[in-house]
């Protein structure tokens, strides 16, 4: 295999090669159903070098030539999400393909008309193309022309790039497919320039502080109306000029840069009367103020003039990375969904009304307080792609589509971009049209709904040259809306939405009011914001009409969302459900998600699909691509199989792969933990960092008021440390409650000590209301649970880590423990506990029915501990229960690699318990000789 050439290693260095996880190409594709990698080159039917001689050639008509790329992408594994044009390069290059993997955009591929190589492009036609891929988000350029190949990383040190270049021959074309590509889009060197999206989002962060602190009286609507405005207009200029080849007014052609000139030419202008001027301009008949509110930006008219030139410049010359101008056009087809939900998120900072009087340099934190969390393009990709599997053209031609929770409209300018994309060759400006009249968007937040707007205008204005007739985007709150809008029920055919995650705490009394009376009989308990949502969603859909939703993971199993869990099992099909809870979709803000496609039943009899079940650790994009192209895999990054529809009448949906729901059913057959065991939480205090003390402050004479504080970090599996370096303060004297004078008078020092933090233990809530006193912590749990040989075990685990407390004096604090219920077998019954709560299956199990975090990590609660099926320690045979006793005094007492051969034998004598064969026990994570 030929070596490609590294044209460019700056300063003749190699650079320290990184792979950039959010933008890097493709991981490896994993092995099909079948076990085999898909082989492009070797099944092709057409000579890929006479392919790449025609497109690169001059002989092709325009219908040939369209043909011919997709025979390219098709033959050599691409997959095109989109054409694009790029008029500016006609001179030397013939047509231009946007590639993606995994459901992200991974390249852009031209094609250079021969005797065009890049290599011996100038300057200046070389940032034609550059400009164009990186306008689009994407960072890798392969221009393919009649001798070679050149992959071009355009994030990396302008205007030389990281290049990788590769002669073709009839013998060596295999280069140009996917899969190579894929083994070198991770190679590259740490990119030395932002992307577009952290560049244009940076600019505007940084205008937002700085008008901040110039404009008085600037509100978040002025600004977002600000931004808005302009980035509008440079996309309509930008549009102008690619698809007119110049800006004109009155029989006048403006330069390149239609703002600054319209600035310069008059004195005096505000910005709000150039960005009139322009729009006016460039779109025949105006702007609606739904989309622009012009009257808004009247507060911006005292700015400087040096400041608003230098404002309106930044929206040219890319601020952060000046090889790069801005092509807001481009932009606006394939990159502005992933921008707008960041935009509308920086917009929303500060979260305020009101006008800022003494702006200050504004300090920047996201509000969270309406479930804003934004969803990733690939999401929305995925769901506009299942949903266009699901139904045959026409149909999805004339989809009607809501979201009630739109945000920045991300999931409908999806669905409207592939719709679009779907048309291509034979759309008229009248079908366009009617796709955007057919979405309706619902948000409570006015400048996301601003930004939706924008958004779909701007789509439209790219796609059909100009502004959609009506565009349905409200600002409203949902379920209000809903309620006011009977028509609505069974009148749409995808629902879309990542509803707010908002609980019960954060809603208005109004607001739970509502929700309440929507949910009726499935809303009991702490039913969240989405679970409403999600109602209204699905009773918005025709029978028939399919419902995509990303959902909290803990749907799945929360008592609170049952009553949803039944009405979807009764009322629709589920056809699809992919747990991501394993990987963090939203970055590191603690939201763990499903994603939830189903079906409202069809009004005809139809047989019920089976579910598509998705379990992902990594490589979500690919995992998610493989679900669509309906393949069944399972490697060590993600699984996908199918059940049957009777899984989601269970009480939780704990969907499992077939030999897991055998191991689920066996276990089924044995008794609830808490039937012999009472699992409770340990101590909680609502004030750590004053109860919780190190030893050498506990005041002397005063320690039968301590209690030793064991922390999920010192735990092991099986014993606990001799001592602990902290203490709790625990206010019970010969197992009573201490009251206030009890502790004041005979306790003084103590006393003292909380009296100095008197102000930070008044301000826990529960004091507040009244129902604990300021000096006590919240639940401190009775000696009679707590002061007894107990096991315990860490809140957060990897693997198991059970422990016996033989004396009974240690406290935890907020995660799980057990004691024995029958009090004369407590010894037996503990450690028969112990030895099973610590095996490899019963903890395979645990987890499976436990929240789950990134990396793995599961937490554990009390009430799942309960509920966790245990061979009864009274029907067991009570050999083995005291030969599980006895491995598990040798495993206290023992340290060295023993530990681990006794671990082994716990393990297996456990395993036999619970009837698992050799395949269940490797499964559970034992190690079988095969
Ligand atoms: C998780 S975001 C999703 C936004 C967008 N659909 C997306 O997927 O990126 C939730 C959105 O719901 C909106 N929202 C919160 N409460 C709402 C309510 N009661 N009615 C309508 N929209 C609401 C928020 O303003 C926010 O834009």
């Amino acid at each position: 295999m030929a070596r490609f050439a590294r044209s460019i290693e700056s300063n003749g260095q190699r650079h320290h090669l990184r792979r950039d996880r959010r933008r890097a190409g493709p991981p490896r594709q994993p092995a099909s159903k079948t076990g085999k990698l898909r082989n492009v080159s070797k099944t092709a039917m057409v000579d890929h070098y006479s392919l790449v001689q025609q497109l690169t050639g001059h002989a092709l008509s325009n219908a040939d030539r369209s043909r011919r790329l997709h025979d390219f992408a098709y033959e050599l594994g691409w997959r095109p999400s989109d054409r694009m044009d790029l008029p500016e390069a006609d001179e030397f290059a013939l047509g231009h393909l946007i590639v993606e993997h995994g459901l992200q955009n991974t390249a852009v591929i031209s094609f250079l008309r021969q005797p065009s190589r890049f290599p011996d492009l100038n300057t200046s036609q070389q940032k034609v193309l550059l400009n164009a891929s990186y306008n689009n988000l994407v960072d890798w350029h392969i221009n393919i022309d009649y001798d070679g190949v050149s992959f071009v990383y355009n994030r990396f040190k302008p205007p030389q790039f990281y290049v990788y270049r590769d002669r073709i021959s009839r013998a060596n074309v295999a280069r140009l497919s996917s899969g190579e590509f894929e083994k070198l889009s991770t190679d590259h060197p740490s990119p030395n320039v932002p992307a577009l999206d952290d560049a244009l989002i940076e600019t505007i962060s940084l205008w937002k502080r700085q008008l901040g602190s110039e404009v008085t009286g600037m509100s978040t609507e002025s600004l977002s109306a600000l931004f808005n405005a302009v980035i509008f207009a440079r996309a309509a200029e930008d549009h102008a000029r690619a698809t007119r080849g110049h800006v004109e007014s009155d029989g006048r052609a403006f330069s390149a840069r239609l703002l600054p000139e319209i600035f310069e030419r008059t004195a005096n202008l505000t910005l709000r009367s150039v960005l009139g001027e322009a729009l006016a301009t460039l779109t025949s008949g105006g702007i609606p103020a739904s989309v622009v509110d012009l009257d808004a930006l009247a507060v911006f008219d005292g700015l400087s003039p040096l400041t608003a030139s230098e404002f309106l410049d930044d929206f040219y010359r890319n601020r952060y990375a000046r090889y790069f101008e801005y092509d807001f056009s481009l932009m606006s087809k394939h990159a502005l969904s992933r921008i707008y939900e960041r935009y509308v998120s920086v917009l929303r900072i500060p979260q305020t009304r009101q006008t800022t009087l003494f702006p200050p340099l504004a300090q920047e934190h996201l509000e969270r307080s309406y479930g804003n969390v934004y969803t990733p393009e690939f999401i929305a990709r995925f769901f506009a792609k299942y949903l266009r599997r699901q139904l045959p053209l026409g149909t999805f031609q004339r989809l009607k589509v809501a979201d009630p929770a739109c945000g920045s409209g991300i999931f409908l300018r999806t669905i409207l971009e592939l719709q679009h994309e779907v048309l291509l060759d034979n759309m008229t400006t009248e079908a366009v049209a009617r796709l955007f009249r057919n979405v309706l968007g619902l948000d409570i937040d006015p400048n996301a709904c601003q930004a939706a707007r924008l958004s779909l205008s701007l789509l439209a204005l790219v796609l059909m040259d100009r502004l959609p007739d009506i565009i349905h985007i409200v600002n409203s709150e949902s379920v209000e809306y809903f309620q006011e809008h009977p028509e609505l029920s069974g009148s749409i055919d995808a629902v879309i939405a990542n509803p707010p995650f908002v609980t019960i705490e954060a809603q208005s009394d109004e607001l739970k009011d509502r929700v309440g009376r929507l949910l009726g009989e499935a809303g009991k308990g702490r039913v969240d914001l989405y679970l409403a949502i999600l109602r209204l969603g699905m009773e918005m859909l025709r029978p028939g009409g399919f419902g995509l939703f990303v959902l909290p993971q803990n749907f799945l199993l929360a008592e609170s969302a049952r009553g949803m869990r039944t009405y979807l099992s009764e009322r629709a099909w589920i056809h699809c459900l992919a747990d991501l809870s394993a990987v963090p979709i939203f970055g590191d803000v603690g939201v763990y998600v499903i994603l939830l496609i189903v079906q409202r039943l069809p009004g005809l009899q139809q047989t019920a699909p089976r579910a598509t079940i998705l379990r992902a650790q990594d490589m979500v994009g690919q995992a998610l691509q493989d679900v669509l192209e309906s393949r069944l895999i399972e490697s060590p990054y993600y699984s996908i199989y199918e059940v049957g529809q009777e899984v989601f009448r269970e009480n939780v949906w704990s969907v499992l792969p077939p030999q897991s729901a055998a191991i689920q059913k066996k276990f089924s057959e044995f008794s609830e933990l808490r039937s012999f065991a009472q699992p409770s939480q340990g101590i909680i205090t609502g004030a750590d960092d004053v109860f919780l003390i190190p030893k050498h402050q506990v005041p002397k004479g005063e320690s039968s008021i301590y209690l030793s504080f064991l922390s999920d970090r010192e735990m092991e599996a099986y014993t606990v440390p001799p001592r602990t370096s902290r203490y709790f303060f625990y206010p019970f004297v010969d197992g009573k409650l201490l009251d206030e004078v009890g502790l004041r008078e005979g306790f003084p020092r103590t006393w003292e000590y909380l009296e100095s933090h008197r102000e930070r233990l008044e301000r826990r809530k529960t004091v507040i209301s009244g129902s604990v006193v300021w000096w006590r912590p919240e639940r401190p749990r009775d000696p009679k649970t707590l002061m007894r040989p107990k096991i315990v075990t860490p809140h957060l685990v990897i693997s198991p880590r059970f422990a016996l407390d033989t004396t009974g004096f240690l406290a935890v604090s907020h995660a799980p423990m057990v004691i024995a219920k029958v009090r004369e077998l407590e010894y037996d019954h503990l450690r028969f506990l112990l030895a099973v709560l610590n095996s490899s299956s019963c903890f395979w199990y645990i987890s499976q029915h436990s929240h789950s975090y990134q990396r793995g990590y599961s937490r554990l609660e009390a009430r799942t501990l309960g509920r966790t099926r245990i061979p009864n320690p009274l029907k067991v045979d009570p050999i083995i229960v005291r030969r599980l006793v006895r491995l598990v005094d040798e495993r206290i007492e023992t340290a060295g690699p023993k530990m681990f051969s006794l671990e082994g034998d716990i393990d297996e004598v456990v395993a036999d318990l619970y009837g698992m064969t050799p395949s269940e026990r490797r499964l559970v994570g034992m190690e079988v000789a095969r």
